[in-house]
């Protein structure tokens, strides 16, 4: 075993970031996630592309998710036809989240938090160069350098009036790929991302992860079950539309997604993604913090201690990254802050359950935060914001965590009080309701509620448990459990004017309450309009009244909407408000609304999309102003 010492420059980060990263590398040399990362920028950049920076994990402006699940989600009006001021070819590694599959972590493969790799082409290349690069990034000595005999695709079957896509199976095949396997939909299409929007065929890759295809027949998809997807080409050729109508795109659009995690995985000859450089210095931390002992590959007979291990290694990356992110929310009881309540909350219970195996100390404190520190240290090279930030993350991680030892007290003491009556019962069946009660009096969860249940004989009835849970869950909360659904794709026309309306409304609150009123977080739906913004004490009724005023007075105005693309410091120099905190790509968008780029009222470094003239937004007004957090201020605002 030796240490590296590397040094890598990100030279397309906004601002030019060199970083020096220490790897922990074992005498095979595998590839680390830092490797693959620049390999695969380094190559793409040489294939004309331009690398863009990946966005926040909190995604704004999209009222139909709470974090960001693939790298493509943060490009969804550019794949639906607007220009990307950075050009036709991107690249960029983007950080994710999918929660979907919470419940699955702990096992070999599955992850909260991951990062994707992707290159797109706008209306560029398309299948066939797509491929071919693909192919060349995969088996070049100089970049992946796989064996032909280790690869194995799958392509789109076919359905209804879209044809089998043998296009692609012809280009795989004069690049030497010999097991190609034809998949239906349910493999080999993705998109689109919300109910209507940009979708089309994928080219999946496959790495064999035995010794040798199981028989001549073997292909991706066979049932000897070693054939692992590594990287997905999608073809966006069509627009689903509302009634279920596939029209092809007038742009046709390649969007790629490669799995960093699951790469070093199979390219280390890992079958788990614990097992591989990029989770051993957090395991090794828990190991040291909870004293137990990770088996790892030798798969010994510590089942439950390797899960409860993963999941807190999951659980603990997830919470850093999205404390760390620009955009952090705290712990909370909805939306995205409650998932990350959750995870931590998760990770605490096995925490718990490893110190109770395992130490002598059964009340030592579980201080995830010490095992954030090693997160930091791994990844504060490709997201700098992590070391930012990291006084906030550790800080809100030990606050929970002592929320939550509180909470687990308090509900085992009423559980306690519960148990003599409980018994009385001679099915022993104790009733959802009453679970749901503890949990929601007492937070207590309903996992906590079964495992003491069981440790007196008894089960819950969880299907009573979960129709009550059901029913409590507002909005937000039951989307924190969704898979992507959409992205702003599925923006309506209500939603663009809202976001025009945003852009008027911060300014009128930085001539109102003077220029320290700067946008913490937006939030939009088809409905209304949600601002936060710095300010440290409640609006008046008189504020809010000249705000609204001076909104409703461009509005009267019918001022134009104009879009320039500019660098990062011309935007700032002309005058355009951009967010602190928030990393631009070098070339940014420029939303300008009044009559000329001398004489307008508002200027903002912004994606888009708007509404072409204010005239159309209507009657503006302000429904609520409240506090947010602390020294933080939120308006809700419709448009009538
Ligand atoms: N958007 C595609 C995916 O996430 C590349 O797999």
């Amino acid at each position: 075993m030796f240490f590296i010492i590397k040094i890598y420059n990100y030279s397309q980060y906004s601002s030019l970031h060199t970083y020096v990263s220490i790897c922990y590398c074992n005498a095979m040399n595998q590839l680390t996630a830092d490797e693959l990362r620049s390999k695969y920028i380094g190559f793409f950049v040489s294939k004309g592309h331009t690398q863009i920076q990946g966005k926040s994990l909190l995604p704004e402006n999209d009222p139909t998710v709470l974090f960001t699940t693939a790298g493509m989600h943060p490009l969804v009006p550019y794949l639906l036809g607007e220009e990307h001021p950075a050009g036709k070819r991107l690249v960029d590694f983007q950080k994710c989240i999918r929660t979907g599959d919470i419940d699955s972590v702990g096992d070999a493969s599955h992850l909260t938090f991951f990062e994707m790799l992707g290159n797109w082409s706008l209306g560029d290349y398309f299948k066939e160069e797509a491929i071919k690069m693909s192919f060349e990034f995969l088996t070049s000595p100089q970049w992946l350098n796989i064996p032909l005999e280790k690869l194995g695709v799958t392509v789109f079957k076919g359905e209804g009036d879209i044809p089998k896509d043998d296009e692609s199976a012809a280009v795989w095949k004069s690049l030497g790929i010999k097991r190609i396997s034809y998949l239906p939909r349910e493999d080999n299409w993705w998109g689109p991302a919300g109910t209507t929007g940009p979708c089309g065929p994928d080219t999946e890759m496959f790495y064999y992860m035995g010794d040798a295809p199981c028989s001549a027949d073997c292909k991706p998809g066979c049932s000897c079950g070693k054939w692992l997807e590594i990287w997905n080409d999608v073809f966006m050729q069509y627009n689903k539309n509302a009634d279920g109508s596939y029209i092809p795109l007038a742009r046709k659009c390649v969007d790629t997604g490669m799995g960093i995690e699951r790469t070093v995985t199979v390219l280390n000859g890992k079958s788990s993604v614990y097992d591989t450089v990029i989770f051993s210095e957090i395991i090794a931390a828990i190991e040291q913090s909870f004293s137990c002992k990770y088996s790892g590959e030798q798969r010994s007979e510590c089942v439950d201690t390797d899960k409860s291990i993963r999941i807190i290694a999951d659980h603990v990356r997830s919470a850093v990254f999205i404390l760390g992110d620009p955009k952090a929310v705290s712990p909370s009881n909805v939306g995205a802050g409650y998932v990350l309540r959750r995870l931590i909350r998760r990770a605490v219970r096995h925490g718990r359950k490893l110190l109770e195996e395992n130490s002598e100390d059964k009340t030592a404190a579980i201080k995830l935060s010490s095992i954030a520190d090693v997160i930091i240290q791994q990844f504060k090279g490709p997201y700098p914001e992590l070391e930012e930030k990291s006084s906030f993350i550790k800080i809100e991680l030990d606050r929970e965590e002592a929320k939550f030892m509180e909470t687990l007290q308090k509900g085992e003491h009423e559980f306690e009080k519960l148990l003599p009556n409980l018994l009385k019962d001679p099915r022993r069946i104790m009733s959802g309701r009453l679970a749901f009660k503890l949990y929601d009096t007492y937070g207590f969860p309903i996992e906590l509620t079964e495992e003491l249940a069981s440790e007196s004989g008894m089960t819950v009835n969880r299907e009573e448990f979960d129709e009550a849970f059901r029913k409590h869950q507002d909005l937000s909360r039951s989307q924190s459990g969704q898979a992507f659904k959409g992205g702003l794709g599925d923006q309506g026309e209500m939603a663009v004017k809202y976001h025009t309306a945003t852009h008027l409304l911060h300014q009128a609150l930085r001539l109102t309450l003077g220029e320290h009123a700067a946008q913490k977080g937006s939030n939009i739906t088809a409905e209304r309009l949600r601002f936060d913004f710095t300010h440290d004490a409640p609006m008046t009724p008189e504020q809010i009244k000249t705000v609204e005023e001076i909104v409703n007075e461009q509005i009267r105005k019918d001022l134009p909407v104009s879009m320039e693309t500019m660098g990062i410091e011309d935007a700032k120099k002309s005058g355009a408000i951009a967010l602190f905190g928030e990393k631009y790509e070098t070339t940014v968008k420029v939303y300008t609304i009044g009559n000329s780029q001398h004489d307008y009222f508002a200027k903002e470094v912004c994606g888009g999309p708007h509404a072409e003239r204010t005239g159309v937004l209507g009657k503006f007004i302000i429904q609520k102003e409240q506090s947010s957090s602390a020294g933080v201020r939120r308006i809700r605002a419709v448009l009538e």
